[in-house]
């Protein structure tokens, strides 16, 4: 459905790594980040939240990139990084699902 969407998230991405790079740093990881503080404005489900959180905790975690983090959470899940993220866990078997738990969440 979405290939030439994951193309675009994927290009995205790699030009936004060295540019994000390039910024100062805030080495300032909030550790867990919660419903509301990510305008979510849809239906809290424990499970799907923790399970997205995660997704931009492992991303975090190969890209080592603050920022990555924080973009990834933006509007609630909602920002391409998000998708962008789940294309470089190589979690996009399961991307409708995501998708779909972040409409719920977020209430897009
Ligand atoms: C990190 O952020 C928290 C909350 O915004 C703030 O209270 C704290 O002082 C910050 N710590 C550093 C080292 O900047
Ligand atoms: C939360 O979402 C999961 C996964 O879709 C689902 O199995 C579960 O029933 C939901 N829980 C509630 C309280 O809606």
């Amino acid at each position: 459905m979405c290939s030439r969407n994951i193309k675009i998230s994927v290009v995205l991405f790699l030009v936004l790594i060295p540019i994000f790079a390039a910024l100062p740093h805030n080495h300032n990881l909030s550790k867990r980040s919660n419903f509301f503080d990510l305008e979510c404005k849809g239906i809290f489900n424990k499970t799907m939240f923790f399970r997205l959180d995660r997704i931009c905790e492992d991303c975090y975690q190969l890209f080592r990139e603050t920022s990555i983090h924080r973009l990834c959470k933006q509007e609630c899940f909602g920002s391409p990084f998000f998708n962008a993220c789940i294309e470089a866990l190589q979690l996009h078997e399961e991307m409708d699902k995501y998708n779909e738990w972040r409409d719920t969440l977020g209430r897009k």
